[in-house]
């Protein structure tokens, strides 16, 4: 079966981008399945979820999320209520919501996702490891492909991970740096890995924001109002291909296509 993972989508520019291309990409590649990081798709800081819903409409099939989940408040009842919209698993067990769904595709295929976040450049969380751990002994026989989102900053922790749950994946993506790595290729038992997948978002800018402000703060030290940029927009993440009966990888590679 084929995948596209899609990298943190930033604001408005990127939502529309994606919502724009995603029905057509899901011909034009042949997918079977779409899931995108939409942490940062409102305002570049968190995800509502009147933009949750308009994601899932477009034709994503589950959204995962990160560290800035919580700035929307309207989004934590769509978090106990659709299993389609994940929050990283090693939150507090009493936050809203959860960090894995096991979901079963028109074609019959069930396909596992687990939003898991970093520990290291991150604020506090509980062991990434321990509960991924913890998630694929509950997930089973439950499904054979396994995808997790590993929303991390440091390359070495997501290298990490990976390699340790390698047997078990079929792809660890990273996200959350928005920055595209060329390191595509299958771990040795057969699990596709990204370091990660970039964004999509405005290309013109640092990390999705408008460069100017992010440049005076690098100058001059001092705080300033950040804002999404706008201009094209670039499309950044991961396209695999997974034998389903198998649950190991057969490709991947780094994709990113350029929205004008
Ligand atoms: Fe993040």
């Amino acid at each position: 079966m084929r995948i596209l993972f899609l990298g943190d989508i930033v604001g408005r520019p990127g939502r529309k981008a994606v919502d724009a291309a995603v029905s057509e990409l899901r011909r034009e590649l042949d997918l079977d399945m779409v899931i995108a990081n939409g942490e940062n798709a409102s305002r570049g800081l968190g995800m509502s979820a009147k933009n949750a819903r308009s994601l899932l409409a477009a034709g994503i099939d589950v959204l995962t999320t990160g560290n800035h989940i919580w700035k929307f408040k309207d989004v934590y009842p769509e978090l106990n209520s659709n299993p389609r919209i994940l929050r990283p698993a090693n939150f507090t067990a009493s936050s809203p919501g959860r960090g894995y769904t096991v979901h079963t595709l028109e074609s019959g295929i069930a396909v596992a996702v687990i939003n898991i976040q970093g520990r290291v450049f991150m604020p506090p969380i509980d062991c990434p490891f321990a509960e991924c751990e913890k998630i694929l002994e509950e997930i089973g026989e439950q499904a054979k492909v396994i995808i997790i989102d590993f929303h991390a900053e440091a390359t070495s922790e997501k290298q990490a991970l990976a390699r340790h749950f390698a047997q078990k994946a079929s792809a660890v993506i990273g996200t959350h740096t928005h920055v595209q790595t060329n390191d595509a290729w299958i771990l040795e038992g057969g699990c596709a890995y990204l370091t990660d997948a970039g964004m999509c978002g405005p290309a013109r800018s640092c990390l999705g924001m408008a460069p100017e402000p992010i440049i005076k703060r690098f100058i001059t030290g001092l705080p300033q109002k950040w804002h999404v940029a706008d201009g094209p927009v670039q499309l950044n993440g991961a396209l695999m291909e997974i034998d389903e009966s198998t649950g190991r990888a057969v490709s991947i590679s780094a994709w990113r296509k350029d929205e004008f």
